[in-house]
């Protein structure tokens, strides 16, 4: 392809991937939509500038040197004449670099501590982030509620101001929480209690992953931020402080509570109270399953119930041996819960 053809499909190219990512903002870390997120985008924009002037101060002087002093014909092939030692040149590359580092570490270290001192007011929403292999646990402790892999948090206007403070815990393995939109990224530690906040300024959902390697399935780690309007958040608490309420026959219910499904999950209302497992009170409620893997339907919650290694080999759900009826009963029950 010559350069003629290729530049203006780069751009065409370049636009489409720029006006996917504005149609759906997801996770698209050069738009920052909460204070912690803009506040490292910036410090990251101003680190590029910088290395962009270096990079073209000392690639304009090379090409430069090489161009102007390229061997010609009818040059005298002799050795010029040496040089040895220059104060002004020594002090000038001493003194700029260490301006230009300075610069930089006074700035992080100036956008640390903003991110980092911030006071967390009284009316926070307090949620606690559990990272398990390999999902997401959400509590939210003042509100009594309990979900896994889609975290709903109100957003954060002018006139009224919401910061979320998120306390991160760890259930196994060393993981690492990020929503590039929102904040940059904090470890997840076992038997140590990190903390992040962030105030999203816009409604939307916005991905998140795993950002520390954790095991066979680190990749299928992800998570969604689900930023509400007040109303709509207070509507979401509502529905997920109630007790399950299926329509289903006691047939379908029967089915699930005589299975081993009950050893590991919750759900609120019945007598099923595991804990190793996501909470499937409202299991419905979720947009995605497997960690936010794939859309929840009935279709692909029957697949990974019937054989979850296969969906997401290595994970820690066994595969419970179950007729097709059994499965169609319990699969019921289960879609029933809203
Ligand atoms: Cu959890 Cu990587």
């Amino acid at each position: 392809m010559t350069l003629r053809r290729f530049l203006p499909a780069l751009f065409i190219s370049s636009a489409a991937v720029l006006s996917a990512q504005t149609m759906h903002p997801s996770g698209n870390m050069f738009r920052p939509l909460a204070t912690p997120a803009r506040l490292v985008s910036e410090l990251s924009e101003l680190t590029v500038v910088v290395c962009l002037a270096v990079f073209i101060v000392v690639g304009g002087l090379l090409t430069y040197a090489v161009i102007r002093f390229a061997h010609r014909e009818g040059d005298n092939l002799s050795e010029p004449p040496q040089v040895y030692g220059s104060n002004q040149v020594e002090i000038a590359w001493t003194v700029i670099p260490i301006l230009i580092v300075f610069v930089l570490s006074m700035s992080t270290a100036r956008i640390t501590a903003a991110v980092q001192n911030q006071k967390i007011p009284k009316d926070a929403l307090y949620v606690t982030v559990i990272g398990h292999q390999w999902w997401w646990e959400f509590q939210y402790p003042d509100l009594k509620i309990n979900t896994a892999n889609e975290l709903h948090i109100p957003v954060s206007t002018m006139a009224q101001p919401k910061l979320t403070s998120l306390t991160l815990k760890s259930a196994d393995v060393s993981h690492g929480f990020w929503v590039p939109q929102l904040a940059g990224k904090t470890d997840v530690i076992p038997n140590r209690t990190n903390s992040m906040w962030m105030d999203p300024q816009e409604t939307g959902t916005y991905l998140g992953n795993c950002s520390e390697y954790c095991g066979t399935q680190h990749a299928k780690m992800e998570l969604r931020v689900i930023v509400d309007t007040p109303e709509e958040f207070q509507k979401w608490v509502k529905e997920q402080q109630a007790e399950a309420a299926s329509t289903q026959p006691d047939a379908n219910r029967e089915a699930f509570l005589a299975s081993p499904c009950i050893v590991c999950h919750t759900i609120n209302g019945v007598t099923s109270m595991g804990t190793v497992g996501p909470d499937l009170t409202h299991l419905m409620s979720r947009q995605t399953l497997v960690a936010a893997e794939v859309p929840m339907t009935a279709a692909s919650l029957r697949d990974w119930i019937k054989d979850p290694q296969h969906m997401k080999p290595g994970n820690k759900m066994p595969a419970v041996p179950l007729n097709d009826t059994q499965l169609d009963q319990i699969v019921s029950y289960l879609t029933s819960l809203r």
